[in-house]
């Protein structure tokens, strides 16, 4: 039970790797806080959770594309909980709109939410982790945002790219306070995300694997409760490459 009495604050918990990450945080003991733009997804899996782990779960409707959204989910769960030990920044988009076609409209909706909202979020709950002397934040980066983008839009990639910087950066300004910061970059994963790329495609990224396998969300949420277990205590600012050997280096 690693995460016995730890509470933890999922974004884009509703589904895909957030709700396998929420699910296994419980299954060691986190109370879990499960933050979707969709309350539906997001009650759905904070209900499974209740009945199938003996620990606390309660769901939450955010738009990490908003600012306000954002600050009261944190106040809202540090007054139900009392800490907020762990913050997994994981809600995102993904788009294969090539260059030529993207609109303003897109690029701005892709960076809002993938990168000014892991800002925000990591912005919100960094007096509580301060003024409790620990805390993880760890955000879902991409291999996309370390090589760039192969099949995935540009916009996705330099978002992903952002994350990576902005991991590091909290990292520097949070160490001081006992709080580490660090980040996953998957490559492709099984999930409703990648689900809707073309069959030959996914086909192709297996092949390519030199493991040789799509990634399944557990393949991923091992690697995540990793860092934000005490066992990672002496990591911080780290990408940790989770992505079959697609990328050595
Ligand atoms: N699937 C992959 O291949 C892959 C690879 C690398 C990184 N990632 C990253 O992992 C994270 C999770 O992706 P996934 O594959 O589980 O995707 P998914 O589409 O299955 O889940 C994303 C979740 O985020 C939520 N969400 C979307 N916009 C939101 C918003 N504005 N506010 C709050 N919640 C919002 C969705 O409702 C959904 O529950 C993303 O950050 C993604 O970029 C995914």
């Amino acid at each position: 039970m690693r995460f016995k009495e730890k509470v933890a604050i999922i974004t884009g918990g509703g589904q895909g790797m957030g709700k396998a990450i929420a699910e296994q945080l419980a299954s060691e003991g986190a109370s879990v806080v499960i933050s979707d733009i969709n309350p539906e997804t997001a009650n759905e899996v904070a209900r499974k959770i209740e009945s199938s782990f003996q620990t606390r779960a309660s769901s939450r409707k955010t738009d990490v594309k908003k600012r306000d959204d954002i600050f009261d989910l944190v106040e809202s769960v540090n007054k139900e909980f009392g800490r907020i030990d762990i913050l997994v920044n994981n809600a995102g988009i993904c788009s294969l709109t090539g260059i030529e076609d993207l609109s303003e409209e897109e690029w701005d909706e892709m960076l809002n939410i993938n990168l000014r909202g892991v800002f925000f979020c990591s912005q919100a709950v960094t007096p509580i982790m301060k003024k409790q002397g620990h805390g993880k934040i760890l955000n879902m980066a991409s291999l996309a945002g370390k090589v760039g983008g192969v099949v995935v839009g540009v916009h996705y990639a330099a978002s992903k790219a952002g994350v990576i910087c902005l991991t590091k950066s909290f990292a520097k300004a949070l160490a001081p306070y006992g709080v580490n910061v660090n980040a996953l970059a998957p490559g492709p994963i099984d999930t409703a995300m990648t689900q809707v790329w073309p069959q030959d495609m996914r086909k192709n990224f297996a092949k390519q694997t030199p493991l040789g396998r799509f990634a399944q969300t557990e393949d991923i949420s091992e690697a995540a409760l990793f860092l934000l277990s005490d066992g990672a205590r002496h990591i911080t600012g780290e990408i940790l490459d989770v992505n079959g050997g697609l990328l050595m280096d």
